[in-house]
């Protein structure tokens, strides 16, 4: 059995993006592996955050992350600074880690660009997600295409550490999936589909109701063709529709093309669109049974204390690496 780990930022309703690139894929790795999914809280902060929306966000996460079909009984479901040792391991992850390496994240490129005040944690925030990834020794992480970069500064920093210190820390394998990976913005599908977009006609939140579902689809920006067919250079927008599309309902790209051979956009987008609903119903009915609940915290309350248990024990080891403490006489 493998050690899963993925997170979540609480910044805002998580968009089909979001979904499709890698909660989807959450709930089927669950079965047969030791999965830990966390609401990483300590990121969203590296950008300011009003203090009672970002309380509203972390508890909607959580019963999102339970109606799109996440076991607590099968998977470990917590909040990240009600785990300590992160925090802890991303201090000492931040000690190995060169400034140099840091500067060069295309996401911190694109968060501080035209800023005038960035903060220091906006820098340093990919060691604490390595920090996240190792403390449970994780074989796997699934992520969309967007983290590649920060997984693979993950796999290096485990290697100098263990190199430098002794040999602790699992090096873990990223897992992209093949579609899905980067669903794009519905305004510009050269941009990734975000929720922070300024257009809010660009992304499908996951809580949107059937009829703004239906009127943001309706209008995507496409091309002028008015041929259905899969060509992510040429036809980016259509190519973007098609693998939502393919995600909601399982039909491959192959058939999709045949189905709307003879179909003009407008029909498209609204098959698309009615998949999307289809898809998020179900979802958006048990969030709504969740989000209130005592059951909620519950499993967030059990989550944090199987979180901290397992952690604190590699956690215990990164600091005898380095030699923090003291021995006991
Ligand atoms: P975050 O919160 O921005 O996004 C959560 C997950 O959604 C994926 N994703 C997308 N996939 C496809 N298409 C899109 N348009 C799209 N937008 C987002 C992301 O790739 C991600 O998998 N740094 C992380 C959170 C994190 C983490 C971790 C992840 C913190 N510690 C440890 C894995 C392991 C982030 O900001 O994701």
């Amino acid at each position: 059995m493998k050690t899963v780990f993925s997170g979540i930022q609480p910044s805002g309703t998580l968009t089909l993006g979001n979904y499709l690139g890698a909660m989807k894929h959450f709930v089927a790795m669950q079965e047969e592996n030791n999965c830990y999914f966390c609401i990483v809280d300590q990121h969203a902060i590296t950008v300011p955050q009003d203090k009672i929306k970002l309380r509203q966000n972390i508890r909607s996460l959580a019963a999102l992350y339970l109606a799109t079909g996440i076991d607590p009984d099968q998977s470990t479901l917590f909040i990240q600074s009600e785990v300590p040792a992160h925090a802890q391991l991303g201090w000492m992850m931040q000690c190995i880690s060169y400034i140099g390496e840091l500067e060069r994240m295309t996401q911190f490129k694109d968060k501080a660009e035209g800023k005038e005040a960035v903060s220091s944690a906006l820098l340093t925030y990919p060691p604490l997600m390595a920090a996240d990834i190792l403390l449970y020794n994780t074989d796997i992480v699934p992520v969309g295409e967007d983290q590649k970069q920060h997984l693979e500064l993950t796999r290096n920093l485990a290697e100098r550490f263990n190199h430098k210190y002794n040999d602790i820390f699992t090096v873990p394998e990223v897992q992209i999936p093949k579609v899905g990976a980067r669903i794009m913005s519905l305004q510009n599908p050269l941009k990734k589909m975000s929720k922070s977009d300024e257009n809010q006609k660009a992304y499908i939140s996951m809580l949107d109701d059937e009829k703004t579902i239906m009127k943001k689809m309706k209008s995507a920006v496409t091309d002028s063709e008015n041929e259905i067919r899969f060509d992510r250079e040429k036809k980016p927008g259509v190519s973007n529709l098609m693998s939502i599309l393919s995600l909601c309902s399982g039909e491959s790209l192959n058939s999709i093309e045949a189905r709307f051979a003879d179909k003009g956009y407008g029909y498209f987008k609204t098959a698309v669109g009615e998949a999307v609903v289809e898809l998020l119903r179900p979802v958006q009915n048990r969030y709504d049974e969740l989000r209130n609940s005592d059951e909620l915290d519950r499993h967030l309350d059990l989550g944090a204390e199987k979180a901290n248990k397992a952690s604190f024990k590699t956690l215990k080891k990164a600091e005898r690496a380095f030699g923090l403490g003291r021995n006991k006489r």
